[in-house]
């Protein structure tokens, strides 16, 4: 039985994944707030030490598949707050669970990253540096002090996207895929939330992908489980957009 750890495991992609992880027979260590296999806040350094010892001591040292869905989105009570869960959580938990997942059964590993991630402006912020170089006081402190939520939701996904591209080579070298999928709009409580923004509500309603809806949780699911699966055997390092085709809307220029 594979052994799967998911973070955000409580809602939206995470639990719809847990769900389909769990009837297809795997062994699913949920991690959340609250309500899950671990309860832990994946926003602070010593909550997600907790939960990469919590999930070492559940697989005995010996993980198969890891998915990073956790995030905060652009109603975040702070900017800092998105940069500590959507990019700084997944980083310590790649490096923490990365020696487990490379004597796992062909292992994989998927970050749930966002098309917000090319957002014109997005990859051009004092931000990204800092986040990359694995600054996170100073990250924080820039990103509450003069960053939008916009432009820290689009800057986390980009670095994070960045982050997952940049260990191709030594994940490799461990015998682990590891790879980002980026969906568009997927109708969960942090995009519901994101609608009824006072600041961003109308552009979040207005910006519709040409498919002309957005997608279920369950459909991003699927796509995560078939990047786990030994069907994607040679699928890694990418970003796969599963984002009813806002990425080519945007940019069709660039792939
Ligand atoms: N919904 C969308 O339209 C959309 C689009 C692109 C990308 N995403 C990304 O998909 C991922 C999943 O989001 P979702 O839409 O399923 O949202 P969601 O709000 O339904 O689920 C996110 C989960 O992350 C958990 N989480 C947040 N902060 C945490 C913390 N500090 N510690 C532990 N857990 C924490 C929440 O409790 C929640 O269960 C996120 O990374 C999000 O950025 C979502």
């Amino acid at each position: 039985m594979p052994i799967t750890a998911v973070t955000g495991a409580a809602s939206g992609i995470g639990a719809a994944l847990s769900q389909q992880l769990r009837e297809a027979g795997h062994q699913v260590i949920g991690i959340d707030r609250a309500n899950s296999d671990i309860n832990v806040d994946l926003s602070t350094p010593q909550g997600r030490q907790q939960a990469v010892n919590e999930v070492l001591e559940r697989c005995n040292g010996v993980l198969d598949h890891l998915v990073l869905c956790a995030g905060v989105g652009i109603t975040a009570p702070n900017c800092g707050l998105i940069l500590a869960v959507n990019y700084f959580a997944v980083s310590s938990l790649l490096d923490g669970l990365a020696e487990a997942l490379g004597k796992g059964s062909q292992p994989s590993a998927v970050v749930v990253g966002s098309v917000a991630s090319v957002q014109p402006g997005g990859d051009q912020q004092p931000i990204i540096e800092l986040m990359l170089g694995g600054d996170e006081a100073a990250a924080l402190e820039l990103a509450n002090r003069e960053v939008s939520p916009s432009l820290a939701y689009a800057g986390s996904k980009y670095a994070v996207s960045v982050l997952v591209r940049r260990k191709v080579h030594e994940w490799a070298k461990r015998g682990v895929r590891l790879n980002v999928v980026a969906p568009g709009v997927v109708e969960t409580p942090l995009y519901q939330a994101s609608t009824e923004d006072p600041r961003y509500g109308e552009a979040t309603r207005n910006f519709v992908a040409p498919l002309g809806r957005g997608s279920q949780p369950q459909e991003l699911a699927e796509v995560i489980r078939f990047l786990l699966s030994p069907q994607a055997s040679f699928i890694h390092g990418t970003v796969l957009f599963a984002d009813g085709g806002m990425d080519a809307m945007m940019r069709p220029s660039r792939f």
